[in-house]
């Protein structure tokens, strides 16, 4: 595999790439690969593409020093997973020269619905994803680029990017969440938490999922009531919920009674410090 930490290098590379007829997938990554990183890496439209990883821990998109800090890393095991999954190149460039680069005259448009969920608790998170990614594929330029389904706004956002910046020459791919056997969704910041925080984490899902069979089942639920009981059980176990809301998948506008189509809900809790998210379609 291909390793390389300069823009200049990582533009002719990707150029030589395109000279020769050939089609780039890129993954974006901030490392500390796991099994959800890797099914991103053996997607079936890769057959033909050359596969092109990015790693950097963007500090534009954390609003809390200490969880950038802390964010974990493990370069060489990282090396190790994309190599098993051949992947042909790694682009690691420096902060430095990265964040250097992005031109302050330049636009960062985000769409709707970016201070909702996340964007309301996480001051200046989506402009600091948003800068980087329009980065990335201005460097790559891949015909193709892979998103987790388990950051669901960052994916709405990414193909907002994708279509006003990019004519929507680059096909967002977005790929399901993977799941520890308990429930829990894959994610870095796992590593955090002990085992058997891990295993108290895994009841947000599992209260995702009996909420869903409610919603689907219950013509006359009443979300505001169901949300305020799923937040006092799961504080009782040790779980702060942050958000718990039920929207529309589309656009993120608030259900109405009789919708029962493209509903989804989403979760963002803390347990211990560490903060984690999730959603699941109903
Ligand atoms: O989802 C992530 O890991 C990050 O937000 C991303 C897309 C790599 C941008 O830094």
């Amino acid at each position: 595999m291909k390793i390389i930490t300069s823009i200049k290098d990582q533009t002719d590379y990707c150029n030589s790439l395109r000279k020769k007829g050939e089609s780039i997938s890129l993954i974006p990554t901030m490392g500390n690969l796991h099994k959800g990183h890797e099914s991103l890496l053996f997607d079936p439209s890769y057959i033909k593409n050359k596969k092109i990883v990015s790693l950097f821990v963007n500090p534009l998109q954390f609003n809390n020093s200490d969880d950038y800090k802390n964010y974990p890393k493990s370069i060489d095991a990282d090396i190790e997973i994309l190599e098993k999954n051949k992947v042909d190149c790694l682009f690691m460039p420096s902060e430095d020269e990265i964040l250097g680069d992005i031109s302050e005259s330049e636009s960062f448009d985000l769409p709707e619905h970016m201070n909702i969920l996340c964007g309301k608790y996480r001051d200046g998170h989506f402009l600091g994803v948003f800068k980087i990614i329009k980065q990335l594929f201005k460097i790559v330029r891949p015909t193709a680029a892979y998103f987790g389904k388990k950051d669901y706004q960052q994916l709405i956002m990414i193909n907002h990017i994708a279509k006003e910046y990019f004519k929507n020459e680059i096909k967002i791919v977005a790929c399901d969440t993977i799941r520890e056997d308990n429930g829990l969704a894959m994610s870095s910041r796992n590593n955090r938490m002990t085992k058997s925080q891990r295993n108290i984490a895994s009841f947000v899902y599992k209260k995702l999922v009996v909420l869903r069979e409610i919603i689907k089942t219950d013509k006359n639920y009443n979300f505001k009531e169901l949300q305020k009981i799923s937040i006092k059980e799961l504080s009782i176990i040790g779980i702060k919920i942050e958000y718990l809301e039920l929207l529309s998948s589309n656009n993120f506008s608030v259900i109405q009674k009789d919708d029962t189509d493209n509903l989804m809900l989403f979760v963002a809790f803390y347990i211990s410090g560490v903060r984690l998210i999730d959603n699941i379609e109903v």
